[in-house]
């Protein structure tokens, strides 16, 4: 029982080997033809996002779906969606195995990766400062533009600023109570989802603060459990 409790605590991480070699040179050569010519064959052009820090910045404490999304969404930029599934993961693979991520026996699948996160050398850490991130909680009362959310569950990274629906918000919902407290911001604007003393979730820009975190809201909905905040 201990055991399984220390694997549920631990995901699957970058760090585990999660591409091939074989996968990531075939990355390089999809990448040399479709997004050198804006991110430059040394990376470092069009933003400098393909390696170091502003990736880590941008992709550390998430999964590596949204990485993979995002990609095939908006990319290559003046063709977004253009090339295969499978081109999309040996390119990920190869972003991956620059950023230093070691690789391993199997070739990234789609099947895996809403289930590897990707974190940095010292394993999971807190989100980012001004990631966009959700939270369920219990909200407290509306003052003007703010209010804040007591018994919240960790933030967790998100790439979607719109309440959640389906699956995502029966899970948002599911989550047992946590313990952190954070201001919010830019509630009036989003209160048509907000019921105070009902437990809510809330998406928006996390802002980390001497006297405490903040998050400046971009979607509240409450599922009408009420709460004592
Ligand atoms: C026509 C030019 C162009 C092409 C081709 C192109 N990109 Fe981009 N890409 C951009 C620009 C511009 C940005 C925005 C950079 C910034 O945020 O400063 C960008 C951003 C990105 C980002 C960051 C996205 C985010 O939301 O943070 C990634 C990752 C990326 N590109 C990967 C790729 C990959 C992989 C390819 C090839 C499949 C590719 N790009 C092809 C122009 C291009």
């Amino acid at each position: 029982m201990f055991v399984s409790a220390a694997l549920a605590a631990s995901p699957k991480t970058v760090w585990d080997g999660v591409y091939t070699d074989a996968q990531a040179t075939r990355g390089q050569a999809a990448y040399m033809t479709e997004c050198s010519r804006c991110h430059g064959e040394d990376h470092r052009a069009s933003g400098n996002v393909i390696v170091g820090a502003k990736f880590m910045q941008q992709w550390r404490e998430d999964n590596l779906n949204n990485l993979y999304t995002i990609l095939r969404n908006t990319m290559p930029r003046n063709a977004p969606r253009s090339l295969p599934e499978g081109t999309y993961l040996d390119i990920v693979s190869y972003m991956l195995k620059l950023n230093g991520f070691p690789a391993g026996k199997a070739d990234l699948a789609i099947a895996d990766v809403a289930d590897i996160m990707l974190v940095g050398k010292e394993g999971p850490s807190a989100v980012p400062d001004f990631a966009l991130v959700t939270i369920t909680g219990c909200l407290g009362p509306i003052t003007g533009d703010t209010s804040f959310v007591s018994a919240a569950t960790e933030p967790v990274r998100t790439r979607q600023p719109q309440k959640s629906q389906g699956d995502e918000m029966a899970t948002a919902f599911a989550k047992a109570a946590g313990t952190r407290k954070l201001a919010l911001m830019g509630v009036a604007y989003n209160a048509a989802g907000a019921e105070p003393s009902h437990r809510v979730e809330a998406k928006g820009f996390l802002i980390r603060l001497p006297e405490g975190d903040k998050l400046n809201v971009t979607s509240l909905q409450t599922n009408k459990t009420a709460c004592t905040p």
